[in-house]
């Protein structure tokens, strides 16, 4: 009997039978194109898949080869990416576009994937495995949900070391010969079935062997101590309309966030402004601050250049940033 402890379970290949029997139908799914996985990739280091899908095919549409990314404006990559937020990861594919274009390929192995501006180990492992079917596993927060509840290990998982011990396992429940099926598989898993919150470990496929699953401590893993307190702030943007344009003012080229975006601007922008009725809020969250911003009708007369009055349909054409077209839209202008 002591040696059946000590067979390692088929967790591989059951997660990529699970995998095959049924998955969301993803766009990124439907393709090995080194391009297509590289553009998803970047889009999901900080969003959730449905919000993803629009954005990835309105970018393919528009850049449909990694030429015409590499010459067009950072502006023009910009304004696809608008909404999307973390705008560092549009300005990286723009260069990295570039670096490609002037080696003439896209790089091949993982060492020179991971070399990519915007590429860390996570997509470089994405990358590697998905569009050249090399043998590295992912992990990101997902990931080391399954594998801290397989394992039922409460170590804490914002030690970089507790992270690479994580790293190990995964990589060794890694099928190299199907890297792609299983690094998707366990993706899959950890976006689908072992949620956060009430994980469905009745619908999972390796809850057999899962040691959080018998112990019943699933809803506890993983633990994660170093947790950052948020950070609450009001704000006012002000509405300013004249003759069917709205005035927005343009950040400033060496901003050190979302430099060059078209925003509505502040009493602090505007300090001669008469500020009047409020017509609504909203919060945005960015990283762990916590915003609600009131957007109030006001008149001004804009002093500097880089203020400028649009027409509504001339605003889809320029980066905005993205509580610029929250407060649009609460307004019924976008
Ligand atoms: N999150 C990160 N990469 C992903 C992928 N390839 N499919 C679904 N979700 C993901």
């Amino acid at each position: 009997m002591a040696a059946r402890h000590r067979v390692k379970p088929p967790i591989a290949k059951a997660l990529i039978a699970w995998y095959r029997q049924g998955h969301r139908d993803l766009p990124w799914r439907r393709t090995n194109d080194p391009y297509h996985i590289w553009v998803s990739e970047i889009m999901l280091q900080q969003t959730r898949a449905q919000a993803v899908i629009p954005y990835y095919e309105k970018f393919l549409s528009r850049f449909p080869t990694i030429e015409v990314l590499a010459n067009a404006g950072e502006e023009d990559v910009l304004a696809v990416w608008s909404g999307l937020g973390y705008y560092s990861r549009a300005r990286n594919l723009r260069r990295a576009a570039i670096a490609i274009q002037a080696a003439g390929a896209f790089p091949s192995g993982y060492e020179a994937i991971r070399d990519l501006p915007g590429v860390g180990d996570y997509t470089a492992a994405a990358i590697a495995s998905i569009a050249f079917g090399l043998p590295h596993a992912v992990l990101d927060g997902n990931v080391l949900r399954v594998v801290a509840r397989f394992e039922n290990d409460a170590a804490d998982i914002s030690s970089e070391r507790i992270r690479e011990h994580f790293r190990g396992v995964i990589q060794g429940w890694l099928d190299p010969h199907e890297p792609a099926a299983f690094n998707q598989a366990v993706m899959e898993l950890g976006a689908t079935v072992c949620l956060a919150r009430n994980p469905l470990c009745l619908l999972c496929p390796i809850a057999t062997w899962c040691r959080a699953r018998q112990a019943g401590t699933a809803g506890q893993l993983p633990v994660k101590l170093r947790k950052t307190a948020p950070v609450r702030i009001d704000s006012v943007l002000l509405l300013i309309c004249r003759r069917g344009r709205v005035l927005l003012r343009r950040r400033e080229a060496n901003a050190r966030l979302m430099a060059g975006f078209w925003e509505l601007p502040t009493p602090e922008h505007l300090p001669g402004a008469r500020v009047r009725e409020t017509i609504g809020t909203f919060r945005h969250s960015i990283t762990h601050h916590r915003y609600t911003f009131a957007v109030a009708r006001a008149s001004a007369v804009a002093a500097c250049d880089c203020f400028r009055w649009f027409p509504p349909v001339e605003i889809g054409g320029v980066p905005l940033s993205t509580t610029a077209r929250k407060a649009l839209r609460l307004a019924a202008i976008l």
